[in-house]
């Protein structure tokens, strides 16, 4: 049996659920929120859709206790007003940290020993919390990172060159925050290197890398917070996940030269971070990623 919870019935939370229970990919799933009152308003709006899907899925608005057998929980909740306001995904931390101890505390003594994904903001310093907090192997434990600004990136490439974001291919490497950087050196559209087709093109690129950084907040300013493109890109991870597919994604994983948990590509499977894959960077390239490094380190050192 395929079982997941998701902690946080917010923007991000629902949506996430949506996919999972409208493409089937769960036989169980469990939904927690801090608000009783709004988790199983949320619950009952999911169960009256069933008769018109595909799958049957068994949806509870459950506790902690219900996660002891789950194969994956993933961490929703936030304050996005906070980013909204500031600009920066940090202003969150305070906030959410005092929610994390005593969820991942509760989770702990139901003894969950599956994967557990982190979407929470700032995302690179809560996995590291969650890792500890909850005593799960660092493979087990980690985070969306920079999955989604690579997507951005691929949308803004494909975009400028014409092209289905799907033919460009490379990361947005370090910090899901202002810190994160696209290695340019490795990221190719239709199978060229990227920059190479730039010029022969003549066509600019370098307004890309704050367009991507910006996108988040973009979005923000429109509608108060991003759900769909996160949302889709952790229902990637999970099936890579369930399916133990041994896909390649750039997710938040820790990474004991650097000291933290930072964005950079895995093999994902059933273990969660099944293997490390070692990405080329230039010499400037790996500045930017040891400078990422620092930011995400003092940061997390501010709240140790
Ligand atoms: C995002 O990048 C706010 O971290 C969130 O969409």
């Amino acid at each position: 049996m395929r079982k997941i919870g998701i902690i946080g019935m917010g923007h991000v939370g629902s949506t996430l659920a949506h996919i999972i229970i409208d493409r089937g990919m769960v036989d169980e799933i469990v939904l927690l929120d801090v608000n009783q009152k709004h988790l199983t308003a949320e619950s009952l709006d999911f169960r009256d859709a069933q008769s018109f899907l595909t799958h049957h899925t068994k949806i509870l608005a459950g506790s902690y206790r219900d996660l002891s057998d789950a194969d994956i929980v993933v961490s929703t909740f936030g304050n996005v007003n906070l980013t909204a306001k500031t600009g920066d995904r940090f202003a969150e931390l305070k906030f959410n940290l005092e929610q994390i101890q005593t969820m991942a505390n509760q989770l702990k003594a139901a003894k969950f020993n599956g994967v557990f994904l982190t979407i929470t903001n700032p995302v690179d310093v809560i996995t590291s919390v969650y890792q500890k907090t909850l005593g799960l192997s660092k493979t087990q434990v980690f985070g969306t990172g920079t999955y989604l600004d690579t997507s951005r990136l691929k949308r803004e490439i494909g975009e400028r060159f014409d092209v289905d974001p799907r033919a460009v291919s490379g990361f947005v490497v370090g910090e899901h925050g202002d810190s994160q950087f696209p290695a340019w050196s490795s990221i190719k559209v239709l199978e060229q290197p990227i920059l190479k087709i730039a010029e022969e093109r003549d066509i600019d690129v370098t307004d890309l890398e704050q367009a991507t950084k910006r996108a988040a907040f973009d979005v923000i300013d429109g509608k108060g917070y991003t759900n769909i493109a996160i949302a889709s890109a952790a229902a990637v991870l999970i099936d890579m996940i369930l399916t133990d597919s041994h896909g390649e994604a750039i997710v938040s994983r820790y990474n004991d030269k650097l000291g933290c948990y930072i964005s950079l590509p895995a093999i994902i499977g059933r273990e969660g971070i099944v293997r490390e894959i070692h990405l080329p960077l230039n010499r400037a390239e790996t500045a930017k990623l040891k400078t990422s490094a620092r930011s995400i380190n003092e940061k997390t050192k501010l709240f140790e």
